[in-house]
């Protein structure tokens, strides 16, 4: 094992796919077809809450799409037969941009969809992962469905919710966190389950809690040191 895997003191140090049992690069297990560079926080991969291409500061006035956005939105285009059928992967992008698709988003990627503006309402109102009002720059779900309640997921949330100072659904006064309770996150073998930006964490206790927060500051300090 490198060090950098010993270092990371969690019980679930992989990226998705990685169990330590293969020595698999990230590209192979990725991909490395994205478009974007990854910001060069200097630490390893797996340790990253966010996808590299996933920029830690989001910016709710950015424009749709400019630049690599843009073209990542022509790629995700160019995937579907029509230009409706790319709507889920549009709204992803535009909320990874701006950090919540507001209503006014919404309208404006109705436009840029040719779509009808009801139509896209009617899609981001049913799906409760996209994130209609701003989050904090790491937005934490904890599973409390029955596998992770059984072991605990009410106090996992509670910790959370302490550590941060936050109720659920608020940002924390320093503008990391955002703590909410979810349904199953289909991790039901390794409760307490709690998926932080696109990260699981699993097996999660409330004594946890307060290291993974102390990770995720160092995360974004790291971030902004190095102006991604
Ligand atoms: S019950 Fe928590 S992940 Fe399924």
């Amino acid at each position: 094992m490198s060090d950098s895997k010993q270092s990371v003191p969690f019980r679930n140090p992989g990226w998705a796919g990685n169990t330590g049992e293969f020595e698999l690069t990230e590209e192979q297990v990725r991909g490395d077809d994205f478009v974007g560079t990854r910001p060069p926080d200097g630490g390893h991969p797996s340790v990253s809450t966010s996808y590299p291409y996933m920029k830690v500061e989001k910016e709710p006035d950015a424009p749709l799409f400019e630049g690599a956005y843009q073209q990542r939105f022509e790629k995700i285009l160019s995937r579907y037969p029509d230009r409706q059928a790319a709507l889920l992967p549009v709204l992803n992008l535009a909320e990874e941009l701006r950090g919540h698709v507001s209503a006014g988003t919404m309208d404006e990627v109705a436009k840029l969809l040719d779509l009808p503006d009801a139509y896209v309402r009617g899609v981001v109102t049913f799906y409760t992962m996209y994130n209609r009002q701003s989050v904090g720059r790491h937005l934490i779900q904890v599973c409390t469905n029955v596998s992770c309640n059984l072991c605990g997921g009410d106090e996992v949330l509670a910790a959370f919710l302490e550590h941060t100072g936050t109720e659920p659904g608020e940002i924390s006064e320093d503008g990391n966190f955002t703590v909410i309770e979810v349904e199953c996150l289909a991790a039901c073998g390794f409760p307490t389950a709690v998926q932080i930006n696109s990260r699981y964490f699993e097996n999660v206790t409330p004594q946890d809690v307060p290291p993974i927060l102390e990770r995720l500051k160092a995360e974004v300090a790291a971030s902004s040191d190095s102006g991604s």
